[in-house]
């Protein structure tokens, strides 16, 4: 018993040993940006059943990401339709979507709409 103990030990000292440095994270104090991978299910849930090619609302092509660049590139009124209460203007026309997936995708367009 005292073998195995001591063993154990032994290979506890050597592993911990052999174990390289590990340099620490540094804590980040910003808050995580989106990227076009962390809103691309809103997009696919809230947007894409108009905005797509074959639907009523092609006009902005919302399944792409270098679509969607091109027009956050152009004058475009995203982030206001977003923010709408008016059920003829905003987006989408349901009001069906929750805060928070209308905050991730301001922040992310305010963010530089990274892809
Ligand atoms: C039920 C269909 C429908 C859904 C869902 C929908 N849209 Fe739209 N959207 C439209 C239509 C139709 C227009 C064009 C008419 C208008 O100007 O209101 C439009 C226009 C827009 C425009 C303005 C385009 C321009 O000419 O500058 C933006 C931006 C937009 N939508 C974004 C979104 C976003 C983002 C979502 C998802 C959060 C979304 N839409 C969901 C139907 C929809």
């Amino acid at each position: 018993m005292r073998l195995i103990l001591f063993s154990a030990l032994l290979l506890a000292i050597l592993f911990t040993s052999c174990k390289k440095e590990e340099i620490p994270e540094p804590i980040d104090p910003t808050p995580q940006v989106e990227t076009y991978s962390s809103v691309k299910t809103i997009l696919e849930s809230s947007c894409l059943g108009c905005h797509s090619p074959n639907q009523n609302a092609y006009i902005v092509d919302l399944t792409n990401y270098e679509s969607i660049k091109n027009y956050l590139d152009g004058t475009n009124t995203m982030i206001d339709r977003l923010n709408s209460d008016d059920e003829f203007y905003r987006m989408p026309p349901s009001g069906n979507l929750s805060d928070a997936d209308k905050q991730k995708l301001i922040d992310w367009i305010n963010d530089g709409y990274l892809e």
